[in-house]
C-alpha cells in the first residue's frame, strides 16, 4: 500500500511538472515520427518500387495498419501516464503475467539510435559540402559518400559526437523545456522549408511528371514484396513498436481530444513524405536524373542535382539538409526518452545520470557503428557476414519493432477488456470508428506485421 501510494504521488509530481501541451504532443510526436523515414528512405523506396503502385499501398498501409497501432499505442501511454514497462505491468490484467515483459521493446530505440546518429552525422557533412562545393557528376559523388563512410573514421566520429551530445543536452532538459521546446522550434522550421522546396519545384517544368510518378499507378507493378515493404514503412515512419509514442503519451494533458492529436500526427507524418517525395522526383526528372537510385537517392543523386542548378543550387541544398537535419533530431531524442523514463521511474535515476549512462552507450555503439563501415576495419569486423549497422537495423526493424507491434496490437485487442479498452478512448471515438479500429487492432494489423516478421527472417 505505502508502495502504490509512493508511487501515486512521484507519478503525480513527474506529472504536474512535465506535461505537454496539446500542440507540444502533436508537434512532439510528429518530430519523432517525420525523420530520415520520410525524406531519405521514402523517396528512395518509392523510386525503386515503380512510384505511384508504392504510394497507392503505403497510403492504405498508414491508415489501416500505421493508424491503428499508433491509437493503441497511445492509448496504453495515456492510461497509465508511465514507462513503457510499467504500462504494460500496470494495464495488464492479473498483475503483469507474461505481459510483464513486453515493455523491453524500447531497446530497440536505442538500437535504431546507435546508427541512425552516425547517418545524422554524415548530414552535418553534406551541409559543409553545400559551402565547399558539391559533386558535380555521378562518379565524383559516389566518390565522396565512398570516401565519408569508408575512409573518413574521425570526421563521422567527430559528427557523431556533435549529434548525441546535442541530442543529450535537449533531453537533460527534460519533456517541457527540452522535447517540446526543440520541437516546437525545429518543426514549424522544417515545414517551413519544405514549403519553399515545394514551391520551388512547382515552378519547374517536371513537377507534373513528378505528379504522375507518384499518383498514376502502374496496377501491375503491386507485388507481394511492395505490399510488404510499404507495410514495414508504414510502421517505421509512424515511429512504431519501440514504445516512443507511448513514453509521449504518457505525458499527453488530462484532458482533451488524443485522437484527434494521433490523427493530426498521422497526417502531418504523411504529407511531409509526399512534399519530399515530390520536391526530390521533381528535381531528379528536371536534370534527367533517374529516381531508382535506391539509397544513394539524396546522398549521391541529389547533390549532384544540386551542384547543377548552380548558386540556387548551393542554397537549396543548404535548405534541404539542414530541414534533413531537424527532422533526425526530433527523431533521436524520441528514440531514447522510453529508456530514460524507464530508468527515471523504475529505477529512481536523476535525469542527467540516465541522459548521461545512455548517450555514452549509444556514443560507444556509434563509434563500432563507423568503424564496422570503414575499409580499413569493415571485413575483420563482421559477424556472420553482416556489419554491425546492419545487424542493429535488422535486430531492430526486421525482428523487434514487428514483434512488438504484433504484442500491441494482441494485448490491447484480447489482453485488456473490450469496455476497458473501450473507456481509454474517453468518448473520444464515434461508436463505428472504434469497431472499425478495434477489427484493424485484432486481426488486420497483427496478421499483416506477422507477414512482413516472417517474410524479414526469410530475407
Ligand atoms: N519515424 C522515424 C523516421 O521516419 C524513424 C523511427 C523509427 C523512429 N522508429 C522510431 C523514431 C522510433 C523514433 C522512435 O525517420
Amino acid at each position: 500500500m505505502a508502495k502504490i501510494s509512493l508511487l501515486a504521488y512521484i507519478n503525480l509530481g513527474v506529472c504536474l511538472v512535465t506535461r505537454f501541451s496539446r500542440i507540444g504532443f502533436i508537434l512532439a510526436a510528429a518530430g519523432s515520427a517525420i525523420g530520415l523515414g520520410n525524406i531519405w528512405k521514402f523517396p528512395y523506396m518509392t523510386g525503386q518500387n515503380g512510384g505511384g503502385a508504392f504510394v497507392i499501398v503505403f497510403l492504405l498501409s498508414i491508415l489501416v495498419i500505421g493508424v491503428s497501432v499508433f491509437l493503441a499505442e497511445t492509448a496504453m501511454g495515456r492510461a497509465s501516464e508511465q514507462n513503457p514497462v510499467s504500462t504494460f505491468e500496470t494495464l495488464a490484467p492479473k498483475a503483469g503475467g507474461i505481459w510483464k515483459h513486453a515493455g523491453f521493446m524500447m531497446v530497440s530505440g536505442v538500437m535504431i539510435l546507435s546508427f541512425y546518429a552516425v547517418v545524422i552525422g554524415w548530414l552535418i557533412h553534406y551541409i559543409f559540402l553545400s559551402f565547399a562545393g558539391l559533386p558535380v557528376s555521378v562518379g565524383e559523388a559516389q566518390g565522396v559518400f565512398g570516401e565519408l563512410v569508408s575512409q573518413s573514421i574521425y570526421t563521422q566520429l567527430f559528427f557523431h559526437l556533435l549529434v548525441i551530445g546535442y541530442c543529450g543536452h535537449i533531453l537533460i532538459k527534460g519533456v517541457k523545456k527540452g522535447i517540446e521546446r526543440i520541437n516546437l522550434i525545429l518543426m514549424p522550421l522544417l515545414f517551413l522549408i519544405f514549403a519553399g522546396l515545394l514551391f520551388y519545384a512547382m515552378s519547374m517544368d517536371s513537377f507534373m511528371r513528378s505528379v504522375a510518378f507518384m499518383f498514376m499507378p502502374d496496377w501491375g507493378k503491386i507485388t507481394p514484396e511492395v505490399v510488404m515493404m510499404s507495410v514495414g514503412q508504414s510502421f517505421f515512419t509512424l515511429s512504431l513498436g519501440v514504445g516512443t509514442i507511448m513514453t509521449y503519451a504518457a505525458s499527453l494533458p488530462k484532458k482533451g481530444n488524443f485522437v484527434s492529436s494521433a490523427l493530426y500526427v498521422a497526417f502531418l507524418d504523411t504529407l511531409l513524405a509526399i512534399i519530399a517525395g515530390l520536391v526530390i522526383f521533381t528535381f531528379l526528372f528536371e536534370f534527367g536524373s533517374d529516381p531508382s537510385g535506391g539509397p544513394g537517392l539524396v546522398f549521391i543523386s541529389l547533390p549532384v542535382v544540386f551542384a547543377q542548378m548552380g548558386l540556387v543550387g548551393q542554397v537549396v541544398s543548404l535548405l534541404f539538409f539542414i530541414a534533413l537535419l531537424f527532422a533526425g533530431i526530433t527523431s533521436a531524442i524520441s528514440m531514447a526518452e522510453p529508456l530514460l523514463s524507464y530508468l527515471i521511474e523504475r529505477h529512481g535515476w536523476k535525469r542527467s545520470k540516465a541522459v548521461w549512462v545512455v548517450m555514452s552507450g549509444i556514443y560507444v555503439m556509434g563509434v563500432l557503428v563507423v568503424f564496422g563501415g570503414s575499409e580499413a576495419y569493415g571485413e575483420s569486423m563482421k559477424i556472420a557476414g553482416k556489419s554491425l549497422f546492419d545487424w542493429l537495423d535488422f535486430g531492430s526493424s526486421t525482428l523487434l519493432m514487428p514483434i512488438a507491434g504484433i504484442v500491441i496490437c494482441l494485448f490491447v485487442g484480447f489482453a485488456l477488456d473490450k469496455n476497458y479498452v473501450h473507456g481509454m478512448f474517453g468518448g473520444y471515438m464515434s461508436p463505428l470508428f472504434f469497431k472499425v479500429w478495434l477489427f484493424c487492432v485484432r486481426f488486420v494489423a497483427p496478421t499483416l506485421i506477422a507477414v512482413i516478421l516472417i517474410e524479414g527472417l526469410r530475407g
